[in-house]
């Protein structure tokens, strides 16, 4: 039999919980043994919940009992889940982690303690939640070279951007119908600012190319600054706006970005609408290949939470993850990543011949209903370069959105 300690009865860890009772059967034959949950650990009571006879409310408790084989953190944040962690897999026990922000930053330190101790430090669900994104990387694409991954990886955000170009509505409003629907946060931050997408970006980034991102290396914008107008010009250009999370290896240089991008149809992740996320993997051997499902959600995440477990009981003497690497990734820098870019314009402050005359050869289009600007996208250059020339049209731009080809 192997034991399990849950650290959090929230909406993931009530879920582990469900997942592990609905498949019982099936869960134990997988992981060659029965999994029996022995303690549920939350600050707070469940008084009438089947959780109630192994709660406990002491992590001492946990650490302390050689029965426990495997921690599952689903609480969250940094502290005390960095913690509580540490000292799980320093006492030999593995962990399977939901928690993005705690593989984003510590991840390292974790791995490396589960390395030397031969055990496992497993985080499927923190990136994507239900896709088995991190488990393809990491066993299935290993004969390849991956020079891209490109994802739609939150899934309030798209939710918002759908909303806004479907239904045309403001930023303001689409967040409140988020929040009241539950899909976006009291706190709407870490998603609407792209921070959530990034630490996605960055563990998965990490894991394709080999060596550690951090997270705070990486531009990150969110959408925020997305208008209504924005969407009527993707719409006219044939496109829509999602935020991306996107890395890319070139000649031995990664750039990554979190950033909304203007999006084709003819691009896979065009039609990824809604809450659900998606992930676009480019390899140099399969050429593309994309995952797509839920993000989020109690009992996608929770699925991903235990498949990991199961993998931890299958290799108890083993660490499986071995496309980690804890050298860290130098970055390109920003000024000298390619791409085209949109912009709208002040008509009363730049004519159309004078922005060609300055930012090249490019497509001007025009929205009927917003008259007093017109729209351009460039032809390919640097950001360095775009920015260089953009300082010349000044305050005639009115906003600038990457295109994603
Ligand atoms: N807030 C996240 C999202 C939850 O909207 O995708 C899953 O990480």
């Amino acid at each position: 039999m192997i034991n399990i300690a849950v650290l959090g009865y929230g909406t993931v860890g009530s879920g582990v919980v469900e997942v592990i009772r609905t498949n019982h059967e099936t869960i134990g034959k997988r992981a060659g043994e029965e999994i029996r949950i022995k303690y549920v650990l939350d600050l707070r009571e469940f008084p009438g919940d089947p959780v109630e006879e192994i709660l406990v409310h002491d992590y001492e408790t946990i650490v302390q009992d050689p029965e426990v084989d495997i921690v599952v953190e689903v609480m969250g944040g940094l502290e005390p889940a960095h913690t509580f962690v540490k000292r799980a897999l320093l006492a030999g026990k593995h962990v399977c982690t939901s928690n993005k922000a705690l593989v984003a930053k510590y991840g390292p330190e974790l791995m490396e303690i589960a390395r030397e101790k031969s055990i496992n430090f497993l985080f499927e669900a923190s990136c994507g939640g239900g896709i088995p994104i991190i488990r393809a990387i990491n066993g299935s694409l290993t004969a390849d070279e991956i020079d891209e991954v490109t994802g739609i990886l939150n899934g309030t955000t798209n939710y918002m951007m759908y909303r806004m170009d479907t239904e045309g509505c403001d930023f303001d409003d689409v967040l409140k119908e988020a929040q009241e629907k539950g899909y976006a946060e009291k706190d709407p931050t870490a998603d609407v600012e792209g921070y959530d997408a990034c630490r996605k970006i960055a563990i998965l980034s990490s894991l394709a190319y080999g060596k550690f991102l951090d997270y705070e290396d990486i531009y990150t914008e969110g959408i925020t600054k997305i208008t209504p107008e924005d969407m009527e010009y993707a719409r006219t250009l044939g496109r829509t706006i999602k935020l991306l999370g996107t890395s890319r290896k070139e000649q031995n240089r990664v750039y990554a970005m979190v950033a909304p991008f203007l999006l084709g149809k003819e691009n896979p992740l065009y039609s990824v609408n809604g809450v659900f996320n998606s992930v676009f993997v480019h390899g140099n051997m399969l050429g593309d290949a994309m995952f797509y499902g839920s993000g989020a959600g109690k009992l996608p995440t929770a699925s991903a939470v235990v498949a990991d477990v199961i993998d931890a009981a299958r290799h108890l003497h083993k660490t499986v993850m071995t496309n980690w690497n804890n050298e860290k990734m130098s970055l390109m820098p920003q000024d000298e990543i390619t791409g085209r870019f949109f912009v709208r314009v002040k008509e009363d402050q730049a004519q159309p011949e004078t922005v060609t005359s300055v930012l090249g050869d490019g497509e001007i289009v025009r929205v009927e209903q917003l008259g007093g600007e017109f729209g351009f996208v460039t032809h390919d250059m640097t950001q360095g370069e775009y920015q260089k020339k953009a300082e010349k049209l000044g305050s005639a731009i009115i906003t600038m959105i990457r295109v994603k080809d």
